[in-house]
């Protein structure tokens, strides 16, 4: 590890009145780790695999004892060309975040911050979750012999996520309300609790895991950085880490560019997409926010200073899609490319159809989208494929007849 510091993301205050915890003493702003890059050269580390910890220089960990690892990152980049023909794109990549240990990119920031509760010596984890995050929070704490506590919105989780954390065997808090409201609780009991420590994306040990999406990208094609990076937006925290890692690689001459960071949210639980159109430097905050893109059903997100300069540095955008929109998105990232992500991952391919109707991004574009979870943690939305994608009943007697199935095959 080279050396860091924690950092005000606001006033830019360092360690003296900035403590371990969450937000800056002195103007309640969020953290942030800064590494000193200047006059740095990239490390040797071309022989190592591409994974969470080939990148360790730039990770904040002290002891490499201390690392607690399911083998995350390493994901596909995947050049997609049926979909990319479809909507007139050349160069179409889909990184693939679905492939990691437990099904979403949260892993890459869970492997650093459950390494760092342990080497800060914590013994107790907490999040709040739409969840993948307590899905994550549930398995790297397992391994770490950690407790863990979760709070998610009382029947507004997708199956496969709930079974995930209750396997790990994590205590499951159903929260009456939705996201926001338990992460307002789990804010409270974290200041309350010192025994508790939060593993939210308002941890900046957490985003540290999440830009090594960036380099993986850069490193997958060649050491250059696209045009173009297309993720959902929930908290804003894998946005934001994105945009650190291409930065930090640009600062250490790995690539000479940065993408455009453009951030996609549902319609009616996008208060950030929303604050981008309407050019305004604060988000307003959605109440009740609805989508059935469970995973960023957000209207309070707590990153969103870190996202706005992100998308304002990188001259980025912002775009809403709707629930349809969404689901065909989903339906034709996995027909024509064989890529099943959940549906808030399809996000980002339903507002890449919507830029590139209103032409705002090029043919000629080196595009990434990001699809951030596993097509398998949400069954629910088999009750909205069309009835055609769901079979056809064919009753097995004893003189079956082939002609029936010749029908349809
Ligand atoms: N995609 C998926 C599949 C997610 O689970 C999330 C966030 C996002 C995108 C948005 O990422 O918050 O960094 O902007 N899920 C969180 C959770 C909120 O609790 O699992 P973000």
């Amino acid at each position: 590890m080279w050396p860091y510091k924690l950092q005000c993301f606001d006033c830019q205050r360092e360690p003296a009145a900035v403590e371990t915890g969450l937000r800056c003493k002195t103007c309640d702003g969020l953290l942030e780790v800064k590494f000193e890059l200047k006059g740095k050269k990239k490390p040797s580390w071309d022989h190592r695999q591409v994974s969470v910890w080939k990148y360790r220089e730039l990770l904040p960990i002290e002891n490499e004892e201390s690392i607690i690892t399911l083998a995350e990152g390493g994901t596909g980049l995947h050049r997609c060309t049926r979909l990319g023909r479809k909507l007139g794109l050349k160069k179409l990549y889909v990184k693939n975040e679905g492939e990691n240990p437990t099904g979403s990119f949260k892993d890459r920031g869970m492997t650093v911050a459950i390494s760092k509760a342990k080497e800060l010596g914590k013994k107790k984890v907490l999040c709040a979750s739409t969840g993948n995050t307590s899905a994550s929070l549930a398995a790297y704490s397992a391994r770490a012999g950690m407790e863990c506590i979760v709070l998610v919105p009382k029947g507004k989780v997708a199956g496969g996520k709930l079974l995930q954390v209750a396997m790990h065997g994590a205590k499951i808090i159903q929260v009456k309300g939705d996201f926001d409201q338990a992460f307002k609780t789990a804010l409270k009991l974290a200041k309350r609790r010192r025994d508790l420590y939060l593993m939210n994306s308002i941890n900046p040990y957490r985003l540290e895991g999440q830009k090594t999406l960036a380099f993986e990208i850069s490193d997958q094609l060649g050491s250059k950085a696209p045009d173009s990076v297309i993720l959902p937006v929930g908290n804003g925290g894998n946005i934001s880490a994105a945009w650190k890692g291409f930065t930090e690689f640009q600062q250490l001459s790995i690539t000479k560019t940065r993408p455009r960071m453009i951030g996609i949210q549902a319609e009616k639980a996008a208060p950030i997409a929303n604050a981008v159109k309407r050019r305004e430097n604060k988000i307003r905050l959605v109440y009740n926010p609805q989508t059935l893109a469970t995973a960023i059903r957000i209207g309070s997100p707590v990153n969103w200073p870190k996202v706005l300069k992100a998308i304002k540095e990188s001259k980025g955008t912002a775009e809403t899609v709707t629930d349809s929109e969404i689901l065909q998105a989903q339906r034709e990232l996995a027909t024509l490319e064989g890529i099943f992500v959940e549906p808030a991952s399809a996000a980002s391919v339903a507002g890449l159809k919507k830029l590139r109707a209103n032409m705002r991004v090029d043919a000629s574009e080196t595009i990434v989208c990001v699809t951030t979870g596993h097509g398998l943690k949400d069954p629910s939305v088999l009750e909205r494929l069309p009835k055609s994608r769901t079979g056809y009943n064919l009753e097995i007697t004893n003189r079956t007849n082939l002609d029936a199935l010749r029908r349809i095959i």
